[in-house]
């Protein structure tokens, strides 16, 4: 068996802030299939998981960050925990804190360089130690970029030169950028290697990574090409190393997503896909008292411009001064603006428009058993796991045409499996929300759709074996 070893700084359930959490969380279980063992590593937050677990140390050190002194511990979790083995860094004064990214004033913490250097130290100081123990490093957006560089060019990871980076990019949006003053805080290389952190005259972790990993991933086709042809800044880069490049779509763990077993949910499917959504709608629309006859549109997830949650409450509004009739229940927290525009929206609204403005997973998972659609304006989507979720649900997703959500959701007027508006405005998400209300209009032709859309396959099973081709490519070299 083959080893690989992830580096991320999320993994559901242990830390998630966004799909990326479910995907390293997911990714790993699959691998066996293919002959190959995936390990995970993360730093160790406190947050309430690692606080029930009883990890066993193997290994402990230290080293200089500039003049200060930082002490760091792996520990370890057996397979029969996560479902794979499991790793985590524990830095004191780093990430010993109840959030991911954010500080209390939801802002990212104010000393995020010192953060991201000090995992990626600690990691490869383990990793050199263990050097002969994993046959490939899997690293996951920025936040682990600098790795391959280190691996490649660092003074004292000599060791660690033969062993295949791979990288995944999640979102090309955030790039890690460090001014050159940060050096200090690295560990060391020749002057003449500097070229290959740089980009626009600053550290980028994300073209660094670009350039040093052996090969790479994004994790849709369409989105890799999208950043490609218009990524700010970067898209000349990734041009430049399209020939190690491939998209490859995420899957959804089905194993916490499976509408027969899901503990969160109020009804479980059984028989009927009807039955299944006509019983947990009259659930949730009794909790929320909306009205369980008229068809219930949702959103899911950050309330951030991205997501075009902005886009929402306009479109919204638009939708009921045409007559529309429906329910929207959004559950997200994120921008301050975003939410306040939501709560004016229910002020206005407010027996058929709910903002739960919380991140709750359980509330999520009912929602998904609910809904009759799901609202995804997105700006920009590298994959997008939620419109997968919600066809594994029986609920039709509403998409804006944009990264992995081309991939995955096509136009019913195409056949398809959803509804698709390509302006990323609030008229086009208003009109694509009436198109919604005329299919619901129809039953007979709604109920088909829903169970077209549930008999989709977006699980991991079907996009492992993409992954392992790259790794055996890799090794074959
Ligand atoms: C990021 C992207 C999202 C993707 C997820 C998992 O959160 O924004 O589109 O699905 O990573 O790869």
């Amino acid at each position: 068996m083959k080893r690989v070893l992830h580096i991320s700084t999320e993994c559901y359930p242990a830390a998630k802030a966004g799909g990326m959490g479910d995907v390293v969380g997911a990714m790993p279980k699959y691998f066996p299939e293919e002959q190959i063992e995936a390990s995970v590593i993360i730093p160790k937050y406190d947050l309430p998981w690692f606080r029930e677990q009883e990890f066993q140390q193997v290994q402990s050190g230290s080293f200089y960050l500039g003049l200060e002194p930082v002490q760091y511990e792996v520990l370890y979790l057996a397979p029969e925990h996560m479902g794979y083995p499991f790793y985590c860094v524990n830095i004191p004064g780093k990430f010993d804190r109840n959030s991911v990214y954010l500080d209390a004033d939801g802002e990212g913490f104010r000393d995020e360089i010192a953060r991201n250097i000090s995992f990626q130290r600690a990691v490869l100081l383990w990793l050199n130690e263990a050097a002969n123990v994993f046959d490939l490093v899997h690293c996951h957006d920025h936040q682990a970029g600098l790795i391959p560089f280190f691996m490649k060019k660092g003074y004292a990871f000599e060791k660690l030169r033969e062993i295949p980076t791979y990288l995944t990019i999640h979102n090309a949006a955030h790039h890690g950028p460090m001014p050159w003053s940060a050096r200090h805080f690295l560990p060391d290389f020749h002057d003449h290697d500097g070229g290959l952190l740089e980009w626009d005259g600053h550290i980028n972790s994300l073209a660094a990574a670009i350039k040093c990993c052996w090969r790479l991933s994004t994790v849709s086709p369409n989105y890799l090409r999208e950043i490609q042809a218009h990524l700010p800044s970067l898209n000349s880069l990734l041009q430049d190393e399209a020939a190690k490049s491939r998209g490859i779509l995420n899957g959804i763990d089905t194993e916490v997503w499976n509408p027969r077993k899901d503990p969160k949910i109020k009804h479980r499917m059984t028989r009927s896909w009807k039955q299944f959504k006509k019983a947990n709608k009259a659930y949730l629309c009794q909790e929320l008292q909306l009205d369980e006859d008229l068809p219930l549109f949702t959103f899911i997830g950050r309330l951030a411009a991205q997501k075009g949650a902005d886009l929402i409450p306009a479109a919204i509004d638009r939708v009921f001064a045409r007559g529309g009739s429906a329910n929207f229940v959004i559950l997200g927290t994120g921008s301050k603006k975003i939410e306040g525009l939501l709560q004016a929206c229910e002020q206005r609204h407010g027996s058929r428009v709910k903002g739960l403005l919380m991140y709750n997973e359980d509330v999520a998972h009912q929602l998904y058993a609910s809904g009759d659609f799901l609202l995804m304006p997105s700006r920009f989507e590298p994959c997008g796991l939620n419109q997968m979720f919600s066809l594994h649900y029986g609920t039709v997703p509403i998409v804006r045409a944009t990264g992995g959500l081309m991939d995955t959701v096509s136009d019913i007027g195409d056949k398809g499996n959803g509804i698709r508006f390509y302006d990323g405005s609030t008229e086009e998400l208003a009109n694509a929300i009436v198109r919604a209300l005329m299919l619901y209009g129809d039953q007979k032709a709604f109920t088909k759709l829903v169970r077209k859309c549930v008999k989709e396959d977006n699980s991991w099973q079907r996009s492992i074996g993409a992954y392992a081709d790259e790794y055996r490519m890799l090794w074959a070299t």
